[in-house]
């Protein structure tokens, strides 16, 4: 198991530049199936998650090279087979294989996929949505099948606004016969970089980033390139250990618009920020007052910074009120928090955060991969030193998180055991 040994409460100066975005570039890799031409992703981060997509991809008879954060992707040997729990249940993005293996094969057959435990994650919407463009979806032994000789573009009203959803339904809509509306989609950025990707590839997608996605089946699609749009959680992530640390600190190769909700929160929490399009200098605040930070679907607060958040609130004098609402189960790093000095009520999906305290260093685990990122801040922020174990969590997500961190003044340790 790997862990991170941390010795808090360093000041942090200097610049850390955010990769591209796990959250689109795990849909990007999929999303290629749909033709047998040669697609080329730019800006892809050294994530786990890209590895075992690669993994995947090979296994499909994908031809792929990954040098300079470019992925050079030549699928003209691409078959469909099915695709075994040893991939699958790596990550719960192995679903848009169903998407893309769907739209260009009209089948495909893959294992539950996988992914953080942070609720019970039902693929319902993905699956209701398949079966009324004209799939035949079964479930036998853990394994989805698809089947249709013809995909029909319908109307389709999710009951949530699903970011897998919306994607995977986006990408089978763009090979149907006749048009697709996605009523009570998903707005979040990487939508809209899925969706410039695939009408760089020929599609006829309008509407991605709005709750009403229109999309007018075309006969093929070809070949194309794009760049992955910056990773928000990753740049939030740091900005909130910026605002707790930092002296001077850049967060660099961020779109400032998508992260509105939580700059707004830490102003409101009293920190300074110079912001500029595409980087924000911050400095560490003293006084930080408590604000109530509630998680939604953007361009509300990210369900997938509540985590690391909720360690930043520790550090607000008064009470501080968090409430998750998109996951039944993501609180799982706040006994974490509390044997670490956080004085923390919480119940069901809420918890109420009295600040200010001075975390102590200790022996942590994380739970999640956001739970591993609350860690991390709590550990740079405590007296003495942290020991965050099951880090492999964190690794999925955040690009070369020792080295960024440590290049500016942090002091981590990565041991693998
Ligand atoms: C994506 O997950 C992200 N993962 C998540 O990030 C993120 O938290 C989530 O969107 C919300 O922003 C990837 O993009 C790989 P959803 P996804 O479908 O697509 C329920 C991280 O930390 N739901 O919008 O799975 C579901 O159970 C990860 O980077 C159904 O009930 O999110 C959840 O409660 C964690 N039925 C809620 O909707 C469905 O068919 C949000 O799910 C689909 C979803």
């Amino acid at each position: 198991m790997k862990k991170l040994i941390i010795r808090g409460n360093r000041d942090l100066s200097g610049e850390i530049h955010i990769g591209g975005a796990k959250n689109s570039v795990v849909a990007l890799i999929p999303a290629s199936c749909l033709t047998k031409g040669k697609c080329v992703i730019h800006n892809v981060p050294d994530i786990s998650d890209v590895g075992i997509l690669i993994k995947m991809m090979e296994y499909l008879g994908s031809k792929i090279t990954y040098e300079n954060e470019v992925l050079t992707i030549d699928n003209k040997n691409l078959k469909v087979k099915p695709i075994p729990t040893e991939y699958s249940s790596c990550l719960r993005a192995s679903y848009y294989f169903m998407g893309s293996l769907g739209g260009l094969f009209h089948h495909a057959e893959i294992s539950y996929p996988g992914g953080c435990t942070i609720g019970a994650r039902p693929i319902d919407i993905h699956i209701n949505s398949f079966k009324k463009q004209g799939f035949k979806v079964t479930e036998k032994d853990g394994t989805y099948t698809l089947d249709t000789h013809k995909l029909k573009g319908q109307d389709i009203f999710f009951d949530f606004p699903s970011v897998g959803a919306t994607i995977n339904v986006m990408l089978t809509a763009t090979l149907a016969e006749g048009t697709t509306r996605i009523i009570n989609a998903a707005r979040e950025p990487e939508i809209q970089n899925v969706a410039e990707f695939l009408n760089n590839m020929g599609a006829d997608i309008q509407g991605a980033g709005t709750a009403e996605i229109i999309i007018h089946g075309v006969k093929e699609l070809h070949g194309a390139e794009v760049t992955v749009i910056p990773d928000r959680i990753e740049g939030g992530t740091y900005l909130i250990i910026g605002a707790l640390l930092g002296k001077n600190l850049k967060i660099s190769g961020i779109n400032r618009d998508h992260l509105f909700s939580l700059i707004s929160k830490l102003k409101d929490a009293g920190v300074s920020m110079k912001i500029n399009k595409d980087s924000i200098i911050v400095n560490k605040s003293k006084n930080l007052k408590a604000v109530n930070v509630k998680t939604s679907v953007y361009p509300g607060f990210p369900t997938d910074l509540g985590q690391p958040m909720s360690a930043f609130l520790t550090q607000c004098k008064g009470e501080s009120l968090f409430e998750e609402t998109i996951y039944e189960n993501r609180l799982r790093h706040i006994p974490y928090l509390t044997t670490m000095g956080a004085n923390i009520k919480s119940w069901d999906k809420k918890a109420v955060i009295i600040g200010n305290t001075q975390l102590k260093g200790r022996k942590v685990k994380a739970t999640d991969l956001r739970a591993g990122a609350s860690l991390l801040v709590a550990g740079m922020i405590a007296n003495g030193i942290t020991e965050v174990d099951n880090i492999e969590h964190l690794l999925r997500g955040y690009e070369n998180l020792v080295h960024k961190l440590n290049t500016v003044g942090a002091d981590i340790k990565l041991i693998d055991e």
